[in-house]
């Protein structure tokens, strides 16, 4: 049976990919320090969670030297993109420096292949979208910064020692299992469909809409909500790529449709049943007016297809989980 570590596995995107290997079949080690993760959030009593820090050197030679892993799937990071702007040293230590100490215990053991956790701030202000992997990366945050100097080491580290690497650049990642076992749970929340759904829910105040004049159809922002699930599944299909012998690359993650703030909050009204409390606002530096996956070389080299590309879809399981999310606190 294949063994895979699942490294920030008890996080958002993490817990579903551990749900989805399990699924499979996989053998999953979760390693997470659980600073923004739930040991809750691993729901199979067959997954095992270390307690720990990707940058704790001493204890991935532990782990590399005592079990042998037929992959690495690294999730954890530090995500927000107003901290790393406040913050950068953190960012740059979280997610590049513990990276580089993973990478580097990775070789020396020879452990691989790598599926890493990209972002679509890796390109910056677009230039055109829908963005393809040619784009020019040009990262305007610290946050987008540090995952670009990771995918700049896994270049590297591939041509040097041989450690083979798929970066997949998700956009949004949205919604939660379809079983509703688990789901989004950020603090603080950045993102448009929990945002949304608190409202309704009154646990929040209204939402706002940062800028209606935008040149989009409606003057709100376009973005690409991916399902969490669909994501999970784009990896499963990378570590195939890699297991197949094929060289290390990068993978633009998106459901191929953008939806503006305005349809999903549309969506939300017709999940719930109930409008959107929300307000208003000017528009906030930085957020462009379209910004949109081009997956089309994940589909034609992976295999990879999304299954839920539907914005009521994606908010329906989203809103199942928050209704259940209360009783997991
Ligand atoms: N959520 C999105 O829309 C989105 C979009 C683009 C990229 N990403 C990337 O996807 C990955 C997962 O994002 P998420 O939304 O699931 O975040 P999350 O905060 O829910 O999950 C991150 C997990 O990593 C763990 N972690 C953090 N630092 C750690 C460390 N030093 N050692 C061990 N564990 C650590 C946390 O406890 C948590 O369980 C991140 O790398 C993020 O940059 C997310």
């Amino acid at each position: 049976m294949f063994n895979l570590l699942v490294i920030g596995g008890a996080g958002y995107i993490g817990s579903h990919m551990v749900k989805q290997l399990l699924e499979a079949d996989y053998h999953v080690v979760v390693l997470d320090d659980l600073s923004t993760g739930f040991e809750n959030a691993i729901t199979a009593e067959n997954a095992r969670l270390i307690i720990g820090d990707v940058g704790d050197r001493a204890l991935l030679d532990l782990l590399f030297s005592t079990e042998k892993f037929d992959g690495v799937l690294h999730f954890a990071s530090l995500i927000q993109v107003g901290e790393s702007v406040a913050q950068p040293a953190r960012y740059y230590r979280s997610n590049v420096a513990k990276t580089l100490t993973l990478l580097e215990a990775m070789v020396e053991h020879g452990v691989g292949p790598l599926i890493f956790s990209s972002t679509a701030a890796v390109f910056g202000e677009p230039e055109y979208s829908p963005i393809d992997e040619a784009h020019r990366q040009a990262p305007i945050n610290p946050y987008g910064a540090s995952k670009f100097m990771v995918e700049r080491m896994l270049e590297d580290f591939d041509r040097a020692y041989g450690l083979k690497s798929v970066a997949l650049r998700y956009f949004n990642a949205a919604g939660a299992d379809p079983e509703g076992r688990i789901g989004e749970r950020h603090d603080p929340e950045t993102h448009l469909i929990p945002l949304a759904l608190h409202a309704v829910l009154g646990a929040r105040p209204p939402l706002k809409v940062f800028g209606r004049d935008y040149s989009t159809p409606d003057g709100t922002c376009v973005r690409d909500y991916i399902h969490v699930t669909d994501l999970a599944e784009a990896h499963l299909r990378a570590l195939e790529y890699l297991w197949a012998g094929n060289p290390t690359a990068r993978f633009n993650l998106g459901n191929g449709n953008g939806f503006s703030v305005q349809e999903v909050m549309d969506a939300v009204e017709r999940v719930t049943g109930q409008p959107v409390p929300h307000e208003n606002a000017p528009r906030r530096t930085g957020d462009p007016a379209h910004l949109v996956a081009d997956s089309r070389a994940a589909k034609s080299t992976l295999g990879w297809n999304p299954r839920y590309a539907d914005i009521d879809t994606i908010v329906a399981h989203a809103w199942a989980w928050e209704q259940k999310r209360v009783r997991l606190r």
